[in-house]
């Protein structure tokens, strides 16, 4: 079974495995079953691109690529790593970034291949 026919089945089972994806220049999206958060896309240590964090959905936070910085989704606050600031985090979704594209290949972490 696929991730995807996974999320797709309705009932009891495995969480659907969350998303994280570049919305606008300056946002994320990360989705979470149902839940869908809007974030800032740099990290507010040393601006790591959050489209490559890792989430946890069980607790909704999401961890930099970079130095591991960790940041709740529901506060921005930080739970662990590298001393920064809060996290930008926003609940309502806006309608016209429901539609956003795919994420684009060949982006990193550090910056977009060249
Ligand atoms: S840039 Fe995100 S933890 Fe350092």
């Amino acid at each position: 079974m696929t991730a995807a026919s996974a999320a797709a089945r309705p009932g009891p089972g495995p969480a659907p495995e969350p998303t994280v994806r570049q919305v606008t220049e300056d946002l994320v999206l990360v989705e979470i079953g149902d839940r869908k958060v809007l974030a800032a896309a740099r990290c507010p240590h040393r601006q790591g691109r959050l489209k490559f964090g890792r989430v946890d959905g069980d607790r909704l936070r999401i961890t930099c690529p970079l130095h591991y910085s960790t940041f709740d989704l529901a506060s921005g606050e930080r739970t662990s790593g590298p001393a920064c600031d809060t996290l930008r985090v926003l609940d309502a979704l806006p309608e016209h970034l429901a539609a956003a594209p795919p994420p684009t290949p060949g982006d990193t972490p550090h910056g977009a291949a060249s």
